[in-house]
């Protein structure tokens, strides 16, 4: 008997480095909230689109550029992003992923954030800065579910890989990295403290 796998989805999750991570989200927050004191314009954008929370993505969405502590951030990311590359065996020799935007979220209690994906993106992900325990983790959904017409329930024994929802939990310190059509959701944060996230996408660029 021959059962192949294909056409898999790849979620990456991984530490980002060995050492402690406690001074850079230490740090990471603490701008981050000052961000979220300076950029009116984020926190309107947010009100709207964020309800509760504040996210930068509208305003402030190259972090990495704005700062060390971001620059530094994308630099240990890169490794993790590479390494994703080659488990989708994209062949990178003549053009190189970068980081095109980078962004902080801020999530307090009821805060939620909405089925979606990242359009225009090859790779997106998030590093996790404050994941108060009870926090919600990231769900992804299978991407085949519209066209699954006939499919009957599944067993309660499903394994990980076959299950139509998947969540991931969120654990500071860490990151997780996907392609970016892939949908996700954060369900509504059900703890009195913030959640705090950094979130990114890299696109491809043909090499100069
Ligand atoms: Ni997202």
């Amino acid at each position: 008997m021959s059962l192949q796998e294909l056409f898999p989805t790849r979620v990456y999750c991984a530490p980002l480095q060995r050492g402690a991570t406690a001074g850079l989200n230490r740090q990471m927050l603490k701008e981050g909230r000052q961000l979220r004191a300076d950029d009116a314009a984020g926190r309107r954008w947010s009100q709207k689109n964020y309800p509760g929370g504040y996210t930068s993505y509208a305003s402030a969405h190259r972090l990495q550029d704005m700062s060390p502590t971001f620059a530094a951030l994308e630099h240990r990311l890169r490794p993790h992003v590479t390494a994703f590359a080659q488990a989708v065996d994209w062949d990178l020799r003549d053009c190189r992923l970068e980081m095109t935007d980078c962004w902080i979220n801020f999530m307090p209690r009821r805060t939620r954030h909405d089925l979606h994906l990242h359009p225009l993106s090859t790779v997106s992900g998030t590093y996790y800065v404050r994941v108060p325990r009870g926090s919600p983790g990231i769900k992804f959904e299978d991407p085949r579910l519209d066209r699954f017409m006939a499919a009957p329930p599944k067993s309660a024994r499903c394994r990980v890989g076959n299950r139509p929802w998947v969540t991931l939990p969120a654990v500071a310190g860490q990151l997780v990295l996907f392609e970016s059509w892939l949908r996700h959701e954060v369900a509504p944060n059900p703890v009195p403290a913030e959640r705090v996230s950094v979130s990114f996408n890299y696109h491809w660029f043909q090499a100069r």
